[in-house]
């Protein structure tokens, strides 16, 4: 991830500072003399809930402009719409990579669904199964919301701001400007360090929103006892959670309430031994956004040097929407999520009988969990059916009120741009 000097050193600087700006704004409250002093505790919390409202406004009013980018035109939005389950329209994306401000330059990654992101502990090395957990984007290089905010506006291939300075002389002219005062003080945009953790804060704030976690998909509504599901979805659940069948949920954790709320993720990263996804434009990119050209080999979480050893390994996402949120994997490879499962069923398999691509990163690939499981046909179309039940938004055909999703149609089960042979 290249980004200009400045923005590192403000990376760093950033828990402080963070520290010091919430310190800030709660002893700003507390301050506040009033009738309500005696009683304190309970007459301060109310008083603090329309700030915290503010500042995810602001956060939203930074998310949906595209003049912050260079050149204008993109804003988080465009990349993370939520029409899309905060993911990229299919019809925006190459290959699954999103393009750039500029139309031209592509980066490395399929951009993920931004809802039930709040959610992603910070980073930690577990210390029962020493595996790294929590943290944000596909190689959790992130570790929170705020540490992730500013990276896209500063990123070459995404809004490509060249530094804090030029932003912020864009931001001193959006209609919201004077809101940044009103909340963090009359200076904030006049020094661009401020200004940058103002926005970070903001920028979090709004993904924070129950708009990012409505959990209001129809299987939400089958765990609350609202809705049932049909066999096939049924049979699906049934095969998710089975250890003998897709155990998927060894990864893609349900939770202790077996369902209710699940995240369908445990937050750690594995290396399933996916296979490169030639068609990227980002083989073409060349510098600054990338150096290694066509030669260029993602090994994930184990970019950071701290992390060796983790080579190939990215984090488990969320499968909340992912029906609408095609292509699959941190590189997209898979078209459907039916080439997923087949995936999962045979990429182990010795012989490799589906022509499977080779893996991108060989080393570490978990083949005991994952590339050999005993699914038949039934099975494979079940869980992609059951994964269907996790869209928001589902709405109950006898009410007739539509979702607001872009649901793709049930894509066929085989057949995708991961395969180097087809399968009969
Ligand atoms: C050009 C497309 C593009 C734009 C514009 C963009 N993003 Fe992203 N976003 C991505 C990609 C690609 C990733 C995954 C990067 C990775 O893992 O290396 C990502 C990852 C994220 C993640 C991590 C999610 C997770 O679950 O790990 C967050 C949060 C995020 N973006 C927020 C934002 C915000 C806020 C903005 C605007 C300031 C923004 N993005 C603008 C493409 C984009
Ligand atoms: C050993 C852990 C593990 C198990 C078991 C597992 N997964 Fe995954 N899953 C992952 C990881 C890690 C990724 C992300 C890989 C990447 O992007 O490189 C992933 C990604 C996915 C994706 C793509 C999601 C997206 O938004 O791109 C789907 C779909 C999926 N898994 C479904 C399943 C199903 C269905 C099962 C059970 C048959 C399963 N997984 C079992 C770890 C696991």
């Amino acid at each position: 991830m290249a980004s200009t000097a400045p923005v590192t050193a403000l990376f760093r600087r950033w828990r402080a500072l963070l520290l010091c700006l919430l310190i800030a704004v709660c002893t700003g409250c507390s301050r506040d003399p009033g009738p309500g002093d005696a009683a304190q505790d309970s007459a301060d919390r109310p008083a603090a809930l329309p700030q915290a409202d503010a500042l995810a406004q602001l956060g939203r009013a930074v998310f949906f402009d595209t003049s912050l980018s260079s050149p204008p035109g993109q804003s988080c939005a465009s990349c993370h719409d939520p029409a899309w389950a905060f993911a990229t329209p299919r019809d925006r994306m190459q290959a699954g990579m999103a393009p750039g401000a500029d139309g031209a330059r592509f980066g490395m990654r399929n951009p993920p669904t931004l809802m039930y992101a709040a959610f992603s502990p910070a980073r930690r090395v577990d210390p029962v199964r020493g595996v790294l957990v929590g943290g944000l984007m596909h190689d959790q290089q992130a570790d929170s919301l705020e540490d992730q905010a500013l990276r896209p506006l500063f990123h070459p291939a995404e809004m490509a701001n060249p530094s804090p300075a030029a932003l912020v002389a864009k931001l001193r002219r959006t209609p919201y400007a004077a809101q940044f005062d009103r909340l963090f003080g009359r200076s904030v945009l006049a020094d661009p360090g401020t200004a940058m953790q103002a926005v970070a804060a903001a920028v979090a704030a709004y993904q924070r929103e129950p708009e990012f976690a409505p959990f209001s998909s129809k299987f939400d509504a089958v765990m609350d006892g609202r809705a049932a599901f049909d066999a096939s979805e049924s049979r699906g659940w049934e095969v998710f959670r089975d250890p003998r069948r897709g155990n998927c949920v060894e990864c893609h954790a349900i939770g202790d309430a077996q369902g209710r709320r699940a995240l369908f993720t445990d937050f750690s990263s594995h290396n399933l031994g996916l296979p490169p996804n030639r068609s990227s434009p980002y083989y073409r990119m060349s510098a600054p956004v990338n150096p290694e050209g066509g030669r260029f080999i993602d090994i994930g979480v184990a970019r950071d040097p701290r992390r060796a050893g983790m080579e190939g390994r990215f984090r488990v996402p969320t499968l909340r929407n992912v029906a609408v949120t095609s292509p699959y994997m941190h590189n997209g490879v898979f078209a459907s999520l039916g080439e997923a499962v087949r995936f999962y069923t045979t990429g182990c398999i010795a012989g490799n009988p589906d022509g499977w691509a080779a893996p991108e990163v060989p080393e570490g690939r978990e083949c005991r969990k994952v590339g050999r499981l005993t699914l038949n046909a039934r099975d494979s179309a079940d869980l992609v059916n059951f994964m269907y039940t996790l869209t928001d938004g589902w709405y109950d055909p006898a009410t007739g009120r539509p979702g607001p999703m872009q649901v793709a149609p049930l894509p066929p089960i085989i057949g995708g741009v991961g395969r180097v042979a087809s399968h009969p």
